[in-house]
């Protein structure tokens, strides 16, 4: 399926404007980060790629709270025109199929929401399998994706797919994103099985390959606190935090 570029580029003002604060909890960013730092310790300095990183929404926090060195690419120059805009200093490049960098230069690779935008298996393996090229020996890649249990359950922030309707590997499936209570968008993402995530990452070489749903406990809680004490997320709803786990955290380790 080849790559809908206009479709991103209509999304990017609202897909930037979307990033509520404990949103960033229950959408599996700060789980990423925990991922990223248990990996490779204080992240000040680390190489980090991230890979479809949008308008930088967590690229940003990674620099800034961080000190992460990271790069963001997308292939959408909508949203790495916004990424740049908001981060007049930050690292960003528009992706343009394969990838420009030599081999094992990035101790990290993050890839948030990305995958579940990819509807065909060989383009997933070879996104993943340059991924594994220009990672460093024994560096994490971590990949956040849907919940498939959470089919057409309606969440805080967003509802994916139909209720009651079953998907196949591969499926097209709608999302709706709410903003401010009432407003929405819909996204169309492709639907596929954790295991399908897992096997292209083993299948791209990735050792020690998990999957996970990350719930609150008492690390993101202190991830949490540091992301607070930075002035970033003042509203956190624990409870709706405690009660949905609409995603899943697929780790591997070159
Ligand atoms: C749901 S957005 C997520 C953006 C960002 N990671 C975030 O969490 O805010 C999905 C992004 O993946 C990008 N994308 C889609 N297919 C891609 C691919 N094959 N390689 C890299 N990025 C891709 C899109 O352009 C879009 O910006």
């Amino acid at each position: 399926m080849a790559y809908d570029k206009r479709y991103w580029d209509r999304a990017t003002s609202f897909y930037t404007e979307w990033g509520l604060p404990w949103q960033a909890l229950k959408d599996g960013y700060v789980p990423v980060i925990v991922e990223l730092k248990k990996a490779l310790g204080d992240l000040r300095g680390k190489q980090i790629l991230d890979h479809g990183c949008g308008a930088g929404k967590i690229t940003r926090p990674l620099k800034s709270l961080y000190g992460a060195e990271v790069l963001g690419v997308d292939p959408s120059d909508n949203m790495i025109q916004e990424a740049r805009k908001a981060d007049t200093d930050g690292r960003y490049e528009l992706l343009k199929g394969d990838f420009s960098w030599p081999d094992n230069i990035f101790d990290g690779v993050m890839s948030n929401w990305v995958f579940v935008d990819i509807g065909s298996i060989e383009e997933m393996d070879t996104a993943v399998r340059e991924i594994y090229r220009v990672l460093k020996q024994g560096g994490p890649f971590v990949m956040l994706v849907n919940n498939e249990e959470y089919i057409g359950k309606r969440t805080t922030t967003y509802q994916n797919g139909i209720p009651g309707k079953t998907y196949n590997p591969g499926d097209e499936i709608m999302v709706t994103y709410f903003k401010n209570g009432n407003e929405s968008m819909e996204f169309k993402d492709y639907y596929w099985p954790t295991e399908t995530y897992c096997s292209v990452m083993e299948r791209a070489g990735f050792r020690e390959v998990t999957s996970y749903v990350p719930k609150l406990n008492p690390r993101t809680i202190e991830e949490i606190k540091v992301l607070q004490s930075e002035g970033l997320f003042p509203d956190v709803d624990y409870q709706a935090l405690v009660d949905e786990n609409p995603t899943v955290i697929i780790v591997g380790k070159k």
